[in-house]
C-alpha cells in the first residue's frame, strides 16, 4: 500500500507484483485556484482530510483488508513538508501497526518508473527498462535523468530557476487564465499558429542539461506590456499560446534527445504534469522516431502526481532489498542515487 502527498493531490494506491490494483487520487487543484496556486498549509489540511477516506477507498477497490499488507510505502521527499508530513507518519504508523516494511520513496525517483505502468488496469513491465534517459517534467520540477540500471540513476540537469509547468502557469496568469493554466494553454493552442510570435528558447543550444524558463516568462511579460490588450482578440491569444508553447515544447525535447544522443541510450521516457501536453507528446514522438529511439510516455492518470508509481518502485526496493533514502537527501545536478543495499 502506497502513500502520495508530496503536493496537491492525495492519493493512496495499492500495488501488487507490478500490477495496479487501486490508484485513489483527491486533487485539491480546484481548493488552490483562487489563489493562483499551492498554498502549502491548505494543501496539509486537505491531505489530512482526504487520507482516511482515500485510503479506504484504495482498499476497497483493491478488494482486500490490511492483513494483506506485505509493506507500506509514502513519498518521502521532494516535496511541501506538512503535506509530505500527512502521508508519510500514515505510512509509517500503517507499517509500524502491520509490523510490516516501510520505504520512505524519493518522488522523483519513482517519476522516473511511470511510463513504464500501462494500461487499464495498469501494469508494470520493465523488460526493456535501462539503460534510459527520462523527462520529469511537472509544475514544480524540471529533470533531466540518466537511468543506468534499476536503482541507479543519475540527475543530468535541472532547472536554474522556474519549471515547465510553472513557466506555464505564470503565462496563463498575465493572459487572465485559471490556474493550471497548462492544459487551458494546451487547448487554446490547438487553435493557434506556433510560429505567429518568436518567443526565445533559453539555453536550447548550450551544452549542459540544465533548463531555464524565467527568461521566456519575462519575455511574454513585455510582449503583453508593448501590446496591451492583445490577448482580448480570441486568434490572437490562440497564436500566442500556441507560440509560448512552442518555445517550452522546443527546449524540452532538443534537451532531452541530446541527452538521449550523448548517453547512447536507446530509449526516451517522460512522466510529470506537462507531459499531458498534447504538443510535447507530438514533438518528442516524431524525434524519437527520427533519432531511432523507442519513446515511453506516462499514460495520463500516472503522468501527474499518484501513489501507484510510489508503491510499484517499492515493490522493486523490496524485492532488491534495497532501503530508502534519507529525508534531507535533496534533488540536485550531479546527484546521484545508486544501489542501496
Ligand atoms: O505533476 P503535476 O500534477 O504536479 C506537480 O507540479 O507536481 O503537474 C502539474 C503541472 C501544472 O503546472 C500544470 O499546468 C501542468 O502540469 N500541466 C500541463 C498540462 N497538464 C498539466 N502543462 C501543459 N499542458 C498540459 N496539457
Ligand atoms: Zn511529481
Amino acid at each position: 500500500m502506497a502513500f502520495e502527498t508530496s503536493c496537491d493531490e492525495t492519493s493512496v494506491a495499492v500495488v501488487d507484483r507490478g500490477r495496479v490494483l487501486s490508484n485513489i487520487v483527491a486533487s485539491q487543484t480546484q481548493l488552490h485556484e483562487e489563489y493562483g496556486g499551492v498554498v502549502p498549509e491548505l494543501a496539509a489540511r486537505e491531505h489530512l482530510r482526504n487520507l482516511m477516506p482515500a485510503a479506504h477507498a484504495a482498499l476497497k477497490a483493491a478488494r482486500i483488508t490490511t492483513d494483506r499488507i506485505d509493506a507500506v510505502a509514502a513519498t518521502q521527499g521532494p516535496g511541501l513538508p506538512s503535506a509530505l508530513m500527512t502521508g508519510l507518519r500514515a505510512g509509517e504508523t500503517l507499517a509500524f501497526v502491520l509490523r510490516r516494511p516501510f520505504f520512505g520513496i524519493h518522488h522523483h525517483e519513482a517519476h522516473l518508473y511511470s511510463p513504464w505502468i500501462q494500461g487499464s488496469p495498469p501494469q508494470a513491465n520493465f523488460d526493456e527498462f535501462a539503460p534510459n534517459v527520462s523527462l520529469i517534467v511537472s509544475g514544480g520540477h524540471t529533470l533531466l535523468v540518466y537511468v543506468e540500471a534499476e536503482l541507479q540513476h543519475q540527475v543530468l540537469g535541472s532547472t536554474l530557476d522556474d519549471a515547465a509547468g510553472e513557466c506555464f502557469d505564470k503565462v496563463g496568469k498575465m493572459l487572465g487564465l485559471a490556474y493550471p493554466a497548462g492544459p487551458i494553454i494546451d487547448r487554446l493552442a490547438a487553435q493557434g499558429n506556433p510560429r505567429a510570435f518568436d518567443f526565445p528558447r533559453p539555453m536550447i543550444s548550450e551544452p549542459n542539461h540544465n533548463f531555464s524558463f524565467s527568461g521566456l516568462k519575462t519575455s511574454v511579460r513585455y510582449f503583453l506590456r508593448d501590446r496591451p490588450g492583445l490577448a482580448d482578440d480570441a486568434k490572437a491569444l490562440a497564436d500566442l499560446c500556441a507560440s509560448v508553447q512552442a518555445a517550452i515544447v522546443d527546449v524540452l525535447v532538443t534537451k532531452t534527445l541530446a541527452a538521449a544522443k550523448k548517453f547512447r541510450v536507446s530509449c526516451v521516457t517522460a512522466s510529470g504534469g506537462v507531459t499531458c501536453n498534447r504538443a510535447l507528446r507530438r514533438q518528442l514522438e516524431s524525434a524519437c522516431t527520427n533519432a531511432g529511439h523507442k519513446l515511453r510516455l506516462a499514460q495520463a492518470e500516472l503522468c501527474t502526481d499518484n501513489a501507484a508509481m510510489i508503491g510499484i518502485l517499492a515493490e522493486r526496493m523490496l524485492a532488491r532489498k534495497a532501503t530508502g533514502i534519507p529525508l534531507d537527501e535533496d534533488i540536485k545536478p550531479g546527484w546521484q542515487l545508486t544501489t542501496r543495499h
